[in-house]
């Protein structure tokens, strides 16, 4: 594992791959995640795919509750799959380790703001903190879980609660590791280093 996470950060820095060379776990599971990927291309709107069908799908305030009257069997199955591949996606985000960006140079979201974080700034925290990760990515991995059995259970409110956890837990990571290096030490102090 740590091996694993080495190569990573040579591949970050020098885009290296090669330089890894053969790994001792051989398992198609060990390859990294890219993280920007993941959230773009899998988290972010497979979570949209469940929330939008439910919203759409809420009763009249003032006890807005998801009625399932108003779903087909085309929703439900839309549903199920996409919170099956949210809780897929969150194993891997568990499991595997990560590479914030796929090439050296590559920027992460808002990276040219003053002060933002920048890819090595979150590739820097995860890999100080491989377990604290895990732990979120866990917390998603049971989300989804939470989200697919209520949607096989076809259980209107108990959808709407899992809705309701889970944007403090996209929250809570990205508060934990999509930090600038300089705002966690001064907090009040903002120069131009960045
Ligand atoms: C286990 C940690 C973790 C969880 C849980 C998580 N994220 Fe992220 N996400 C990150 C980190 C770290 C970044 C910053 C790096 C980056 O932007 O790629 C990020 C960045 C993003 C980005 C910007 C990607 C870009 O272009 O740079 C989006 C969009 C996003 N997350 C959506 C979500 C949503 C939606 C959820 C919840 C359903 C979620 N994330 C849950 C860790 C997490």
């Amino acid at each position: 594992m740590t091996k694993l996470v080495r190569c990573t950060i040579l591949a970050v820095l020098g885009g290296a791959v090669a330089a890894c060379g053969p790994r001792d776990a051989p398992e198609a599971a060990a390859e990294p995640v890219v993280l920007r990927t993941s959230m773009n291309d899998v988290v972010k709107p497979q979570t949209e795919l469940v929330l939008n069908i439910l919203i759409d799908a809420l009763s009249e305030p003032p006890d807005p509750a998801v009625d399932p009257a108003k779903l087909t069997d085309t929703h439900w199955e839309i549903m199920a799959t996409a919170a099956a591949a949210l809780r897929d996606e969150a194993v891997a985000l568990r499991d595997r380790p990560i590479r914030v960006v796929a090439a050296p140079g590559e920027a992460i979201l808002n990276e040219e703001l003053e002060g933002a974080a920048t890819a090595a700034d979150v590739q820097t925290h995860i890999d100080e903190d491989p377990e604290g990760f895990g732990a979120h990515a866990e917390e998603l991995r049971l989300d989804a879980e939470a989200w697919l059995a209520a949607i096989e259970a076809r259980d209107g409110a108990a959808m709407w609660r899992t809705a309701l956890t889970l944007d403090p837990t996209c929250v809570a990571c990205h508060e934990a590791f999509w930090v600038a290096e300089e705002e966690e030490h001064e907090d009040e102090d903002h120069d131009d280093d960045h």
